[in-house]
């Protein structure tokens, strides 16, 4: 993954490149640093660690100068380290922030060692940096320089270069790894996003995949990998400047988790047309057509996918597969007889969804993109977008975003139901009704902070917790355990709470926290005899259960209450408990609940 940023033509641009930094911290934060150029001279500073040591680092030692490169870093190769953090300077020639995985790095060092290059770090992408120093050797121009580097390196990348042989300007290349150019008024800048250039310049040009670009103060060039100068026309972006505002709550998930009820009715605005139709910018005919979908995504956006999978086929009646998009096109699989793909990516940059929608492209899959960020990748690539209202997420642990897809994806089970006739205009109005109360409904659903509160105390000190939910509340299960797991470091799992005999029972010991999931639906007495079997064996059960039956067992030690509902919208409403609950218990347990250890939310590595 990885956050890179880049500036030319302002003052001095360190203050802005910190600032960008941080917006782009959601991508990685080992450690970070900056290099700008003054007077041809190099200045850098870099720490481990987020971006409030490094902005320590420049505070005692101001930078200046007015072109620079800054990097925000999710390790892969070389440990956490001040030597392995970017920026990365080759022979005070060259310095290089790359964003992405060289899969080749290992072979082109062995080269460069053999040929006297002095490697500095054990990262993958400080091999850039030399490969330039090479060709300027040789004597190439920027252009030709970045032809040739790009034709050595495999893998993904989003890089930026700045030499000394060449002051001013900045190279900029990507492959698989998104990368924005910013257009300012007196300067360019260089983001892995838009939003992190966003305090400077709203006028973007998107490179595609392969493009590389030639960045000055008041000129871009384009070039494609022949070295055949391109256009790319900006577009006006509409990135939220208000981003880094935690509103008065704690953390940023906190007050991801109390936007639910506004979120979620803002994306059911987003696709209400007139006379309370479905709008969802899918034409009828298009959804009519569909005979089967393959889900495409990870992490959390995969449990949506999960989800979906029991509306759309009970209520479309169409088949539906559910692929983790790492696997998907490594397996080869058979795509024949199924016509549309559907990524779910909050972000829409998931290199792994990205990779496995452009596959499904390839095999003529007509491409359907349910996104949080309209101007993503995976939304760029796609013929037909779905965009969730969430607004910008900025805690890592997805929680708004993972709701406002469910709210999408139960409209567009009703859309295609209609288009193929499955349901009448009764039953669809029927259900629309229902999704319309989910905000009212999720509103409620807060107020089961208070009752969250001791199970967060009981569960702080455990190693170990299972959830168990059957039907469209089995994936929610799969939920409440990453969640948990995410942010309080303890070991969860989810289970379908029938698949326990068949193995996952040998786990329950003397008081193991076991979390049953239990909507007013048709499951409900087998849910309750799978939790009598845990409670049997020792296990501690903690309900969370629709308000109408929460008091169907009695051997619960806790219970949480949802609001009453119909049980299509148990999945979204079951949601929140599972949040709070990961929330207050890594809030207990003291460990950094917006930017858990290890991971980062836009993941652009493979
Ligand atoms: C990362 C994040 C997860 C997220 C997953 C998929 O692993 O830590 O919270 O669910 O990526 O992200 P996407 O943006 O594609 O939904």
């Amino acid at each position: 993954m990885c956050g890179i940023v880049g500036a030319i033509g302002l003052g001095n641009c360190s203050p802005m490149l910190l600032d960008s930094l941080k917006r782009l911290e959601y991508r990685g934060y080992d450690s970070s640093g900056i290099v700008t150029s003054d007077a041809g001279e190099f200045e850098l500073r870099r720490s481990v660690g987020k971006i409030k040591n490094l902005e320590e680092t420049v505070n005692e030692k101001p930078l200046s100068g007015s072109i620079g490169l800054g990097h925000t870093r999710w390790a892969t190769h070389g440990g956490v380290s001040e030597r392995n953090a970017h920026p990365h300077i080759a022979a005070d020639r060259v310095a290089i922030v790359h964003n992405g995985i060289i899969e080749n790095y290992e072979s082109i060092k062995a080269k460069l060692h053999a040929k006297g290059y002095n490697i500095l770090s054990d990262t993958d992408s400080e091999v850039i940096a030399h490969l330039f120093v090479e060709a300027f050797e040789a004597g190439l121009t920027p252009s030709e320089a970045t032809r040739r580097v790009t034709s050595e390196i495999d893998g993904a990348y989003a890089f930026a270069a700045i030499s000394k042989d060449f002051p001013n300007l900045i190279i900029a290349a990507r492959n698989s790894s998104p990368l924005a150019i910013g257009l300012g008024d007196t300067g360019s800048f260089i983001g892995s996003d838009a939003i992190a250039l966003a305090p400077v310049t709203r006028r973007v040009i998107y490179l595609k995949d392969l493009d590389y670009a030639i960045v000055r103060a008041d000129a871009v060039q384009v070039f494609r990998p022949d070295g055949s100068e391109t256009k790319r026309e900006p577009v006006i972006v509409s990135a939220s400047l208000a981003l880094i505002n935690k509103g008065g709550y704690r953390h940023f998930m906190e007050k991801e988790i109390y936007e639910q009820p506004d979120s979620i009715a803002n994306t059911i605005r987003a696709f209400s047309g007139v006379n309370g139709k479905i709008a969802l910018g899918v034409s009828s005919r298009t959804l009519g057509n569909i005979n089967g979908i393959v889900m495409l995504a990870a992490g959390t956006s995969y449990f949506a996918s999960l989800v979906a999978r029991y509306w759309i086929e009970r209520i479309a009646k169409i088949p539906v597969s559910c692929e983790l998009a790492s696997e998907f096109h490594y397996r080869e699989p058979v795509t024949s007889g199924i016509n549309t793909a559907l990524a779910i990516s909050q972000s829409g940059e998931s290199l792994d969804t990205l990779k496995a929608i452009n596959f499904a492209a390839e095999r003529n899959l007509s491409t359907i993109a349910l996104v949080n960020v309209l101007d993503s990748s995976i939304a760029r690539d796609s013929d037909f977008v779905l965009e969730t209202k969430a607004g910008p997420e900025i805690g890592v642990a997805s929680t708004k975003a993972f709701t406002a897809q469910l709210t999408v994806l139960i409209t567009l089970a009703v859309a295609i139901a209609e288009a193929k006739n499955e349901l009448h205009e009764l039953q669809v109005k029927k259900t629309l009704g229902q999704i319309k109360l989910l905000p009212g409904l999720v509103a409620k659903t807060l107020d089961a902070f208070e009752s969250i509160k001791p199970v967060a105390g009981e569960l702080k000190s455990v190693q170990s917790v299972l959830f168990l939910g059957r039907g469209p509340l089995f994936p929610i299960a799969l939920e409440g355990a990453l969640k948990l797991k995410e942010l309080s470091y303890i070991h969860a799992e989810g289970f379908a709470a029938g698949e326990m005999k068949h193995g996952p029972i040998a786990l329950i010991e003397e008081k193991l926290p076991v979390i049953g999931l239990l909507a007013n639906d048709n499951l409900i007495g087998k849910v309750i005899s799978n939790l009598k079997e845990a409670n049997s064996r020792g296990g501690t059960i903690i309900l969370i259960a629709d308000e109408k039956v929460a008091n169907s067992i009695d051997f619960a030690s806790y219970v949480i209450t949802v609001p009453a509902s119909d049980p299509v919208l148990a999945p979204i409403l079951f949601s929140v408990p599972v949040q709070i609950l990961a929330y207050l218990t890594a809030l207990d347990k003291g460990t950094d609940v917006d930017q858990p250890r290890n991971l980062a939310k836009s993941v652009t590595v493979e």
